[in-house]
């Protein structure tokens, strides 16, 4: 028996519309292919940004963008990435494929993404093999209105009057890629850093200080004790990884039921690890001042038989939906605390929203849970309990169906179901308390087989379609879900 009830009068914290958010390296296809072709590619582009690219994630309404990295983020140096590009400097990335970057997608081209599609940057500066100089100095260049030696330099590079920037993170996993540093270290070097990430004339930039890796409970609490006032915001990292991260994360597409279900229990691990994380957090700042800034999720499998092991392409399918509903189900339940997530990374690499090859796109299960979801960005929270089945995984259990529930300005309530069973159906009764429903609709993303997934040949195998199978009995709705779905229903007084 599976029974929730959503209290459409209890209003919690408002989800932010930056959980929605996104997040694209310097890795593989993501930024060069994926996003950029350059002025003079045959594929159609706005600027040497493609098109086909641009108009699909427009429909995900992308609240806000992170970019160079990742670990990219802590070997760029961004005054190589601005002036003619015929002269900027080429180097390698010795992270992701040991590739050339010719630095062609640089400050002026990210921030022109963003304008095209009306997401906020988030930029990810240099700690780790950076100096505060230089950080400082692209703070100045993105963000100073007037006379100065990084506004002059600006202008002569084509942008005359500054842009906005609101988010700005200090160094990028610097437990690991970003330094390998201890937490006491990072702290002190984070309270320095960030003492010249400035705010010039209205300019009011939100301080993201790099976080721990998963369940790194001590890394939270001295990065709080240390270094919890200078900061607006602390990051997380997890991904869901069915294996192990060294010896094999499994198959994107060639997986058992079993593999589905360690994968929902992985996913679903990130709410205790946002608990966790919370708490410490809350000793520091009971206020909740201090935003958790989820910038790196996602799973993240092996890559595709024949690619590049460094630039981490990876094919999309119906479980991987799953877990983007379950995971941002999740964030809007901890909306008190979380106040961004990054899932990774956009286009053709880890958990992607699009694959492209060549001028051809698709749109990833990913994707169109990204698009249906979209609803809740800004809405605010319906207090909502849950009491579902369990499904056994091994020697543990966990909850069959997953759930949340906003209410936008307009009064509308959304209710967003995982079935995070692939082989059953699931019956829930959905009790909407406090509200008048008069008309309810839904859409569904579900397929016939656990790894179904679109292909350059089938593009549209997964898709979502209209949801109609529920009864309403005033304010009681019977829900058939489908195994393995992901739905979300629209309800209006
Ligand atoms: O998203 C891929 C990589 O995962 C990022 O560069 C890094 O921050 C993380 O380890």
């Amino acid at each position: 028996m599976n029974k929730v009830i959503i209290n459409m009068d209890v209003e919690q914290a408002t989800i932010n519309k930056n959980i929605y958010g996104h997040f694209a390296e310097h890795l593989g296809r993501g930024i060069y292919e994926g996003i950029w072709v350059g002025e003079d590619s045959a594929i159609a582009n706005t600027k040497g940004i493609r098109n086909d690219v641009l108009e699909a994630l427009k429909k995900l309404d992308i609240p806000v963008l992170r970019w160079p990295g990742g670990c990219f983020a802590d070997e760029y140096h961004w005054k190589d990435g601005v002036g003619p590009r015929e002269d900027r400097k080429r180097m390698v990335n010795t992270h992701w494929g040991g590739v050339v970057e010719n630095n062609h997608f640089g400050t002026h081209e990210f921030m022109l993404l963003c304008e095209l599609l009306g997401a906020e940057p988030y930029i990810c500066g240099n700690v780790g093999s950076g100096t505060v100089q230089e950080m400082s100095e692209w703070v100045e260049y993105i963000t100073f209105n007037g006379e100065s030696p990084m506004a002059n330099w600006r202008a002569e590079n084509g942008k005359k009057d500054p842009w906005k920037l609101n988010y700005f993170g200090v160094g990028n996993e610097s437990w690991g890629c970003g330094g390998n540093m201890r937490p006491e270290y990072y702290a002190d070097l984070y309270r320095r850093y960030q003492t010249f990430v400035k705010n010039y004339g209205d300019n009011n930039i939100y301080k993201i200080a790099g976080g721990a890796n998963v369940d790194d409970y001590r890394w939270t609490e001295v990065m709080m004790r240390e270094a919890g006032s200078l900061m607006d915001g602390l990051s997380l990292h997890y991904y869901t990884i069915p294996g192990d991260f060294w010896l094999g994360k499994g198959s994107a597409v060639d997986f058992t039921g079993d593999e589905w279900q360690v994968t929902m229990k992985k996913a679903l691990h990130i709410d205790e690890l946002i608990s966790k994380h919370a708490v410490i957090m809350d000793r520091y700042d009971p206020e909740k001042r201090v935003g958790m800034i989820i910038d790196e999720w996602g799973t993240w499998f092996d890559v595709e038989p024949g690619t590049n092991p460094g630039f981490l392409y990876q094919q999309n399918t119906i479980r991987d939906a799953l877990v983007a509903g379950v995971s941002l189900n999740i964030f809007n339940n901890h909306s008190d605390r979380v106040q961004m997530a990054n899932i990774a990374q956009t286009i053709n690499v880890l958990q992607a929203m699009i694959l492209t090859d060549g001028d051809s796109m698709l749109l990833t299960p990913t994707y169109h849970v990204f698009e249906m979801f979209k609803v809740h960005q800004g809405a605010a929270r319906l207090l909502v309990d849950a009491s579902v089945e369990a499904l056994n995984c091994g020697e543990e259990a966990f909850p069959r169906i997953n759930v949340s529930a906003s209410k936008n300005h307009q009064g509308h309530v959304h209710v967003s179901l995982c079935n995070m069973d692939y082989s059953q159906d699931a019956d829930v009764t959905v009790d909407l308390r406090g509200g008048q429903p008069a008309k309810v609709q839904g859409r569904v993303l579900t397929a016939d087989t656990i790894n179904a997934r679109n292909t350059f040949e089938e593009p549209d195998l997964v898709k979502p379609a209209a949801f109609e199978d529920f009864t309403k009995d005033g304010n009681s709705l019977k829900i058939h879900l489908p195994a393995k779905s992901v739905v979300v229903l629209s309800i209006r007084d």
